[in-house]
Formats: C-alpha cells, sequence, structure tokens
C-alpha cells in the first residue's frame, strides 16, 4: 500500500476504526472469491506468473516465485488477524485460480483499496467490471468503509475505463513502490460512501 494514499483522510473515532478491523478479521468470502489458503500458492503462482497478469500491478511480490507468493498469502494473513487486509481468490470448475483480490484497508481513515486480476481468458468480457462493482459495493457494506481509493498505472486502459465508467473521482497522479523498491506512476481515484450510494444504490 503506498504511504500517499488515501489522497483524502478523513478520520474516523476509534469505535468506527475498530468495527472495522472487526469486520476485516470476520471476512470468509467476497461474492464468490474465498479467502486464499496455504494451498492456493501454486495455483494463485500459476494466474499471478503472466504478464497480462502481473506486469499492471505494484503491490505483488517481486521477483515472482512460488516462495514469494507464498510470503504474499502470510502476509494477508497477518493483515487480516490485525484487520487491515484481506486476500480471497475465485476458483473455476477443476479448481483452477481464475482470479484474485487484494483488499487493503486504512481503518484510521475509515478507506480500503482493491486490487486485483482476472485470468486473461475472461478478460474485456465485462466480468472484471461487474465483479469490481459488487467489490466496492460489498467493502461499503460488510467492512464498513466510508471511502475507497484506487490506482492505475498510466497505460492500464482497462482499469482506467473501469474505473471511471463506476464514476469513481480522478484524484490526480503519485508514485507507487512495487515491493523490490523500483516506482511507477499511478493515477488515482476515489469514491465515498455517499457517491457510491448516489449512483449505485444503498449502501
Ligand atoms: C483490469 C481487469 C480486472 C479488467 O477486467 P476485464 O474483464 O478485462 O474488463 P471489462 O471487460 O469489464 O472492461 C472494463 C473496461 O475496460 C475496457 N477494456 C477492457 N479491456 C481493454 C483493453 N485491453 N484495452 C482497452 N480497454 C479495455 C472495456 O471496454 C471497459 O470499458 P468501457 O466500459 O468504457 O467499454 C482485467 O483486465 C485484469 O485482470 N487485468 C490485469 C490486472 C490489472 O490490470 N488489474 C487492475 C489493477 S490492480
Amino acid at each position: 500500500m503506498a504511504g500517499e494514499l488515501p489522497i483524502t483522510r478523513n478520520p474516523v473515532g476509534a469505535e468506527k476504526a475498530e468495527a472495522i478491523r472487526c469486520a476485516v478479521r470476520l471476512a470468509t468470502a467476497m461474492g464468490d472469491s474465498r479467502l486464499a489458503r496455504m494451498e492456493d500458492a501454486a495455483g494463485l503462482f500459476a494466474l499471478l506468473s503472466d504478464p497480462a497478469v502481473h506486469a499492471p500491478i505494484y503491490t505483488l511480490p517481486r521477483p515472482l516465485t512460488l516462495g514469494s507468493v507464498e510470503d504474499f498469502i502470510d502476509t494477508h494473513f497477518l493483515e487480516r488477524e490485525v484487520g487491515i487486509g484481506l486476500l480471497f481468490v475465485r476458483e473455476g470448475e477443476g479448481g483452477q485460480i481464475l482470479g484474485y483480490s487484494d483488499v487493503q484497508v486504512w481503518p484510521e481513515y475509515g478507506a480500503g483499496e482493491l486490487g486485483g486480476a482476472l485470468h486473461p481468458s475472461l478478460h474485456g468480457q465485462g466480468s472484471g467490471a461487474r465483479g469490481a462493482a459488487a467489490s466496492f459495493g460489498w467493502m461499503f457494506e460488510t467492512l464498513g468503509l466510508n471511502l475507497l481509493c484506487e490506482t492505475a498505472a498510466l497505460d492500464n486502459v482497462a482499469t482506467q475505463r473501469l474505473l471511471d465508467g463506476l464514476s469513481f473521482r480522478r484524484m490526480g497522479e503519485v508514485m507507487s513502490t512495487r515491493s523490490d523498491g523500483t516506482r511507477r506512476a499511478s493515477l488515482v481515484w476515489e469514491m465515498t460512501r455517499e457517491e457510491w450510494a448516489g449512483r449505485h444504490g444503498r449502501v
């Protein structure tokens, strides 16, 4: 999670922040995705190994190896215990990992971020936009967040169109740091709970 995010920082009370941490600790599924398990490491590594999946995502481990993917899963176990992060996978028939979602939360600001990817065989058919909309709704409803903050690489047109299409507000540009210390520019978007309710229905 980049240190410059979220752009908008409205501190919430201690009680609200703790309620968000509790909701993170209790989460076991998000839509048709379930919590990642250590046994998913090989399947997740296979999904992430395709550059069409990993290249646009700055939050993935680098170098990408089976061991670093295991560490990535383990880090999310710890983040769930603390109430600040969740890793979900979407499993296809036959057990192939067809997608993953990485939820990161700033409880003190009532804010969160969703990252993730779909298997390339599913790209460009509308399931990314539908799944993201359902996941954003879940983050407001189930985690009780007030704000979502999203990023995309400057050349990641699909994610930019997805976020613009869901009426996220563009908030400028930040530098994002990958796990190996390299940096890349990211466009940033935000959406408040009220804006989401106005656009997409009650939360
Ligand atoms: C980003 C991602 C989840 C989007 O899912 P998707 O199912 O491919 O996207 P959708 O079919 O729902 O399309 C979303 C929008 O992007 C557009 N789009 C999709 N693929 C595109 C492409 N290759 N080039 C340009 N635009 C594209 C669609 O036309 C749509 O925009 P529109 O509603 O204005 O027409 C998916 O492409 C992916 O996993 N990419 C790799 C990882 C990644 O970039 N993750 C996000 C950053 S954390």
